[in-house]
């Protein structure tokens, strides 16, 4: 297979390509440039695309998809569909209803990944693998303690084939990454780059990732940009990454990932870098027990 179609196999022996393409964008975004996006990320080579029923923007991602598929550039079973279950539909019986809407919005017969956006229960995401709705199941923003919880839940069917968390250079997740290898559970990395700057949820004083004087000049030591750096690093470790694009250009450039390596003294230089820096702290949700970014890790 291609290089650029790696995949990663799952718990449950599915496979899921270790680049995706991120579809959020802010509210102020018109929706139109998630079907614009998609197509292109479909057209530079993205096979897995990763978005939620938050997003709100499935409807325009699904007829991206769809018309790829239409088109003849891929067919269904070659892309990896993930989309997210929201807080408003944790109780077991809204958890189908939910992901059949998402499926309704997307006009697709099933997902690849389902994922509990935020953490809670988990036995109603089983029916829906059970189902076929989902071919696998997994979380997002989970911390260790919150994993361990499910893990060791007394009847669990299907173990979360993923964890869908923040992750870049300047907050590396080390040991929630080493903890969710210890249990065959991918690591996958969402504000890769640094996340939106534009967002009115991210401290306009923090550090800009991509402007880091490391990355950059590991950037020119390699003839890439920072951002393929940032992105490169999670390869190496074993972690799937998300670029979130929504230009043409570099969304071309974000498939250059798959080019070139980093030796083993860059990806301690980049391990240096760590510097608990969390861009998306989700403060909104902080107090109950289940908020997630307390913990160490
Ligand atoms: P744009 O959509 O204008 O390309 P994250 O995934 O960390 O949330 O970061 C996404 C942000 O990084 C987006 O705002 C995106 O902007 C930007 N971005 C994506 N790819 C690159 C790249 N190769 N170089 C610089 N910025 C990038």
């Amino acid at each position: 297979m291609d290089s650029k179609y790696q995949c990663v196999k799952l718990n449950d022996g599915h496979f899921m390509p270790v680049l995706g393409f991120g579809t959020y964008a802010p509210a102020e975004v018109p929706k139109s440039k998630a079907l614009e996006a998609t197509k292109l990320a479909i057209e530079a080579g993205f096979r897995h695309i990763d978005s939620a029923h938050l997003y709100n923007n499935e409807e325009q991602v699904g007829l991206a998809i769809r018309s790829k598929i239409a088109d003849g550039s891929v067919k269904r079973e070659d892309i990896f569909y993930t989309s997210k279950l929201w807080s408003n539909s944790h109780r077991p019986e809204l958890v189908r209803p939910a992901l059949e809407r998402s499926l309704k919005n997307l006009q697709l017969d099933y997902v690849d990944l389902y994922l509990i956006h935020f953490p809670v229960s988990v036995k109603a995401m089983e029916k829906c693998k059970d189902a076929g709705l989902a071919k696998s199941i997994g979380v997002s923003n989970f911390n260790h303690r919150l994993l361990e919880m499910i893990l060791n839940k007394p009847g669990l069917k299907y173990k979360p084939v993923c964890n869908q968390v923040e992750c870049h250079p300047y907050f590396n997740q080390r040991k929630l990454l080493d903890f969710c290898k210890s249990k065959d559970i991918v690591l996958v990395a969402y504000s890769a780059l640094g996340s939106h700057r534009e967002e009115k949820w991210v401290d306009p004083n923090s550090p800009v990732l991509l402007e880091d004087p490391v990355l950059c000049a590991l950037a020119k030591k390699h003839k890439r940009t920072p951002a393929l750096i940032a992105l490169r690093y999670q390869l190496q470790r074993g972690v799937v990454v998300l670029a979130k694009s929504y230009n043409e250009q570099r969304i071309r450039q974000n498939m250059q990932v798959f080019e070139f390596q980093l030796t083993p003294e860059d990806m301690k230089t980049i391990d240096g870098l760590n510097r608990n820096v969390r861009y998306l702290t989700l403060d909104i949700f902080a107090g109950p027990p289940n908020y997630p970014f307390s913990d160490e890790y």
